[in-house]
């Protein structure tokens, strides 16, 4: 098999079921294992290994400034996976760490650490319990990480409420939550909204062989965003909705120019711990 060519995926049976958050853990982190490899070498080279992207859309932390400043700063990634946007902010002189759920993005992080030298610690855990200490970051960030992977969201917050300092800022992107109407479909059909913008049951893929659920995402409305943000203590500062660039015709998943021109496929929010 040539180099960068992966066998098919294994087939999977698509639903919109409840899942809770130890039934999501369970199946997202094997599942982020078996794809890693597949993940990093087709998106690698555009996220850049020591680059930060915020979406399929290429909009660079470098061009939206969402985080502020990281110089001197602490800096935690949720679902950092290779830890490229880590390592853009130990470039940038920001004390970045990473976390994920996945030990196979992690060794990805580890190969990436030796072949830039710029080594960004990592550990492996989950966005419901994070291992430090509380106030111990002044920026929280995850670039489509783990947020979108968890039912307990109300916890991930809180997690990352509690290591931020007083003032400390959470950025993290998401699939729009527009998109969820949809199919995820690069094409046309992924332009016609088949689902409810208001239904909030889980994508699931159930393995066909054992029934077990091999993989979650959660969605949520743009206003159960603005509710849950608020209750963990955060106030709004930005919710940026990159425009799909007329010169950009890469494919991502369901993201592609056809859909991008008409429908925002990512959201960035910016919110500030109230102090
Ligand atoms: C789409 S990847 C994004 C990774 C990286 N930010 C990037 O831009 O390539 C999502 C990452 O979230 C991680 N993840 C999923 N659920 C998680 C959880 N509950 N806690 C921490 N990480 C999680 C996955 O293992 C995966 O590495």
């Amino acid at each position: 098999m040539a180099e960068h060519e992966f066998p098919p995926p294994a087939p999977v049976v698509v639903e919109r079921r409840a899942v809770d958050e130890d039934e999501s853990r369970r199946a997202n982190g094997p599942d982020w294992d078996r794809y890693a490899d597949e993940y990093q070498a087709t998106h690698g080279a555009f996220l850049g290994d020591a680059g930060f992207v915020w979406g399929p859309e290429g909009l660079t932390e470098d061009e939206a400034g969402v985080l502020g400043e990281v110089a001197g700063r602490d800096v935690l990634e949720v679902g950092s996976g290779a830890g490229q946007c880590s390592r853009w902010v130990r470039s940038r002189g920001g004390r970045a760490v990473g976390l994920d759920l996945s030990h196979r993005q992690l060794q990805h992080s580890r190969r990436l650490d030796e072949s830039t030298g710029v080594v960004v610690p990592s550990v492996r855990a989950t966005a419901t319990a994070l291992p430090f200490a509380d106030a111990s970051f002044d920026v929280v960030f995850c670039s489509f990480g783990a947020l979108q992977f968890v039912a307990d969201l109300d916890v991930a917050l809180a997690e990352a409420a509690r290591v931020l300092r007083p003032g400390g800022r959470l950025a993290f992107s998401i699939t729009h939550p527009t998109r969820w109407m949809f199919l995820d479909d690069p094409g046309p059909e992924g332009l016609t909204a088949v689902s409810s913008y208001w239904d909030r049951t889980p994508y699931v893929e159930v393995d066909p062989a054992t029934g077990e659920v091999a993989y979650v995402e959660h969605h949520r409305t743009l206003g159960d965003w603005v509710a849950l943000l608020h209750a963990a203590g955060f106030v709004i500062t930005d919710l940026l909705e990159p425009r799909w660039p007329e010169d950009h015709d890469r494919v991502w998943g369901g993201w592609s120019q056809l859909r991008g021109r008409l429908t925002p496929g990512t959201a960035i929010f910016a919110a500030d711990l109230r102090g």
